[in-house]
């Protein structure tokens, strides 16, 4: 049978905010824009978005872009790209006032602008006094981002394939991305798209762990396509542990607690961060109180009859900021926990959160490969943004309000790249006999019926050892250790079956994907966090406790070819503005 075939101007893969702006951009040129989604697009995991987006606006507190290019540099522990963080920064006020301007409805001061609340690792004046930078609407800021973001690609004619799964990128012999191939989930038609560019726009893969804040969908799909595609994953070793997650269960209790007054306690009742970081306290960056939670727990003086969380207080706010200001914390703890935040504190353990590597590209959103003699050449046609891309403004640590800043920033930028590029490309490439048939031979795979170990199974198994072997503190035998256990489950999946009891449903395919998809990063993030003998941000080794400049100043890249590693050099130097070289980095 004939494969279905549709043509666009550009594709999207992924419908979370990353997405979403790239293809308004790209409607409001007059392009032909299609966007492939597995769940309906207002159900992408931008929607769980909850604390706010930065951006130096100075509605409560002075502030300027430079300010926040320094926090976002120190936040990255000095691994991120500053040319690319100078770029996010000064283009952050632009990006959110447009988004007022697509309807967000932002919560608002008495003076009518904009609110803002203090995240962690933000300062005035290159590391002075606590700044408020990220702007939000309560703490469902993601949900008012994503929904305006889909309102408007509506009304600018953006075609919407729902609930299709992209299996796989469509390359040609010389290398250039001719669109994807997709399966439609409810009947399993497989679809080839055709593109003149595609942007892969799917997110991280917080699923790789049990206890995550993330969507079910966040399976790095897209970086697992790029790895097939040949193209190597960079610094996949730093991943975010969110300090506060419901503990035992993880979801998410935005850092706004935190912002708006809230802070932590041990079992001692002792506010325990302000001898971790004696300035910023409970708003040091991620990964430092992530750290103090794990050493409070890790040395007896965690709360609980297991001793294996500390407590989030925030009943001195008052029940009246609670609920206008954490409106959606307090209905997810009262959901989940039985119990009233404004009155009584949030158990709450580190949980992963976010993926700070992902697939390399330059600030155009166009994926780079390396070449001789340390250049990079964009791989033709293909772009990403967001989580699953790596630009890098994160390095090994995201700040708080940078990764919606991230996929708007960078959204706009990779469609204002296509615009351009499209003024000279008319014409779609031809599509090579054979282009379409390694997809095809991965959907085939999952047609089989037998018998075996299940799908389901071999996930559950990969997400506890991933949590066991390469959780916030990791050491070389743990890391060897858990590197074996997921080379065998990469194995075991290839002779997995699902039920051959009932019919095959399609979801039971799509699962089946989405778990190669997160092994093939799971061997990434452990591979390359093997490697890695320091620490840096996220990647805290306890058996090299320090930061190593001189040897680990680089990015790493994952290539699945021999799960072999290689690295390239950070870009220390900006586009305007002096450096900010490496220092200790202490909050
Ligand atoms: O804590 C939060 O609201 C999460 C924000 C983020 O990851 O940027």
């Amino acid at each position: 049978m004939a494969l279905r075939k549709r043509s666009f101007d550009s594709l999207l893969i992924g419908a979370g905010g990353g997405g979403l702006r790239a293809a308004l951009q790209l409607s409001q040129a007059d392009l032909r824009v299609a966007v492939v989604s597995k769940v309906f697009p207002t159900r992408s995991h931008t929607v769980a978005a909850q604390g706010g987006v930065t951006a130096a606006l100075a509605n409560v507190l002075p502030d300027n872009w430079h300010w926040h290019m320094f926090d976002t540099v120190k936040g990255s522990d000095y691994l991120g790209d500053q040319d690319a963080i100078e770029y996010m920064c000064r283009a952050a006020p632009r990006v959110v006032y447009e988004l007022e301007h697509f309807g967000v409805p932002f919560s608002r001061l008495d003076s009518g602008h904009i609110y803002q609340r203090a995240f962690g690792g933000q300062s005035r004046n290159f590391g002075g006094e606590q700044a408020a930078r990220t702007c939000a609407a309560a703490d469902r800021t993601g949900h008012a981002i994503l929904h305006s973001l889909y309102q408007q690609n509506i009304q600018a004619k953006t075609h919407f394939f729902d609930e299709f799964f992209a299996i796989d990128l469509v390359l040609d012999g010389d290398g250039y991305c001719l669109g994807a191939v997709a399966i439609e989930i409810a009947t399993g038609e497989p679809i080839l798209i055709e593109a003149k560019t595609t942007i892969v726009a799917t997110g991280g893969a917080g699923q790789l762990f049990r206890t995550n804040t993330n969507a079910l969908v966040n399976t790095g799909d897209g970086m697992a396509m790029a790895l097939r595609a040949g193209v190597p994953l960079q610094d996949m070793e730093f991943f975010q542990f969110h300090p506060t997650g419901i503990a035992g269960r993880g979801m998410l209790i935005t850092e706004g607690v935190r912002g708006e007054g809230g802070y932590l306690l041990n079992s001692e009742g002792e506010r325990f961060m302000e001898r971790y970081a004696p300035n910023a306290k409970d708003l040091a960056s991620r990964d430092v109180v992530s750290r103090a939670i794990a050493t409070e727990v890790r040395e007896g003086r965690g709360v609980g009859p297991e001793r294996d969380h500390v407590l989030l207080k925030l009943d001195h706010l008052g029940s009246d900021i609670v609920k206008k200001r954490l409106p959606g914390i307090r209905e997810t703890v009262m959901t989940f926990l039985h119990i009233d935040p404004a009155e009584a504190p949030i158990p709450v353990y580190p949980t992963a959160h976010y993926t700070m590597g992902g697939i390399p590209t330059n600030r155009y959103g166009q994926v780079v490969v390396p070449e001789q003699q340390g250049a990079e050449e964009p791989v033709p046609g293909l772009y990403a943004v967001g989580e699953c891309a790596c630009v890098s403004v994160h390095g090994a640590n995201r700040l708080g309000g940078n990764s919606l800043l991230d996929i708007l920033v960078f959204g706009r930028a990779a469609a204002n790249h296509i615009i351009e590029h499209l003024r000279e490309t008319r014409y779609h490439r031809p599509m090579p006999d054979g282009a379409t048939d390694p997809a095809m031979q991965r959907l085939a795979r999952w047609n089989q019926q037998g018998k075996g170990e299940s799908v389901a199974g071999l996930r559950r198994q990969l997400g506890k050892i991933m949590e066991e072997h390469c959780g916030v503190f990791r050491n070389e035998e743990v890391l060897i250790e858990g590197q074996g256990k997921v080379r065998d489950l990469r194995e075991r999946l290839k002779h997995a079956f699902i039920d051959d009891h009932s019919q095959i449903f399609n979801t039971a395919r799509i699962e089946a994907m989405e778990l190669e998809n997160l092994m093939e990063i799971a061997m990434a993030t452990i591979t390359s966090a093997l490697a890695r003998q320091e620490s840096r941000g996220a990647h805290s080794r306890i058996d090299y406790p320090e930061r190593d400049d001189v040897h680990w100043l680089r990015h790493s890249l994952f290539s699945l070819d021999g799960d072999s590693m290689d690295y390239k050099p950070v870009r220390i130097k900006p586009l305007t503005v002096e450096s900010f070289p490496p220092k200790k980095r202490t909050y």
